[in-house]
């Protein structure tokens, strides 16, 4: 059926439902999920033409030089370690970086040998799939909630929020201002402004806003970007106002692991209970399970 007609069939549709029942109805028509199956395609390409925006203005490692601290981080790891964005460079655009010699999965470990390893990745946004896990398999449904990124970066968990949930507003608060301004710039291009408002600031003086959120999500947000006595501090700002009850709180890694080796006076059994998911969800050979796995799920006590 064509564009005319199909509309003119929803309409006879509509004049014949009871008039009791029409609000409720158009309600549903607005904010349901079950037309999902009808545009995830769609959905799909705006990330992709988002992210290929994104690539135009980025260098490859997708790192700024005003992160002095995370470029410090990367280079102070144990094996080599390159930083690849997930969210811009998918499995295939990385074979082709490859296939073209600009970027290697492995190093060479002695020098003018054929002896190689691999190289550790760090990604410091999620990728597309990552986003659609959350959104369709970890989170319920977001109608009328109010979600907030913590260190939105690229926008990435935004722009899917927008698109995958109905969430009534989703906020990003980002330290760096070159990377809201990247962001201001999607956000206005692609048209998302009237449900997405990134902020710039330091999480720590956002206090009112993370009290009153529905969703939390934190993606590695401070390990490679602050020293370990600000992570600590961040971590203890993050326990004393992510407090609403039943609110819910998105981390990678896990609470424990994010925790580990701070110093920290943090309680968890009494401020938050693990909900398990089910990472079951893809056919294993379109995923990457061990980065699906690193997402856990809290409620808030
Ligand atoms: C790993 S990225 C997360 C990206 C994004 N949330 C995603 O999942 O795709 C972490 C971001 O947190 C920001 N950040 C670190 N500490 C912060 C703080 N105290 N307040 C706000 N943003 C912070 C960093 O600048 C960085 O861009």
């Amino acid at each position: 059926m064509e564009f005319r007609s199909a509309r003119q069939a929803i309409l006879q549709l509509l004049r014949t439902v009871a008039p009791a029942d029409l609000p409720v109805l158009l309600e549903w028509m607005r904010t349901t999920r079950d037309f999902d199956e009808f545009t995830q395609d769609n959905n799909d390409i705006m990330l992709k033409n988002i992210a290929e925006d994104l690539r135009n203005c980025l260098p490859l490692e997708t790192m700024l030089s005003s992160e002095h601290l995370a470029l410090q981080k990367i280079q102070q790891q144990p094996e080599p370690t390159i930083q690849v964005d997930a969210f811009l460079y998918d499995e295939d655009f990385i074979d082709s970086l490859c296939e073209e010699g600009k970027m290697s999965r492995n190093y060479c470990m002695v020098c003018g040998s054929h002896q190689t390893a691999p190289l550790g990745f760090v990604s410091h946004s999620f990728s597309l799939m990552e986003l659609k896990f959350i959104y369709r398999h970890v989170l319920p449904d977001l109608s009328g909630k109010v979600l907030v990124d913590v260190g939105s970066r690229l926008g990435t968990v935004l722009y899917g929020g927008y698109l995958y949930s109905s969430a009534l507003q989703l906020y990003g608060v980002e330290l760096n201002g070159d990377f809201c301004q990247l962001q201001e710039m999607i956000i206005k291009k692609y048209q998302f402004t009237d449900r997405i408002k990134v902020l710039h600031a330091d999480i720590c003086t956002q206090g009112s806003l993370l009290q009153n959120a529905d969703v939390v999500i934190m993606n590695n947000v401070f390990e490679y970007f602050l020293d370990e006595a600000e992570q600590g501090r961040a971590w203890e700002y993050i326990s004393h106002n992510v407090r609403k009850q039943g609110s819910l709180l998105v981390t990678v890694p896990s609470l424990e692991q994010s925790l580990s080796g701070l110093q920290v006076n943090i309680q968890l059994s009494p401020w938050v209970e693990q909900v398990p998911l089910n990472y079951n969800v893809y056919p294993e050979k379109d995923v990457d399970r061990e980065a699906l796995e690193q997402i856990h799920l809290y409620k808030i006590l």
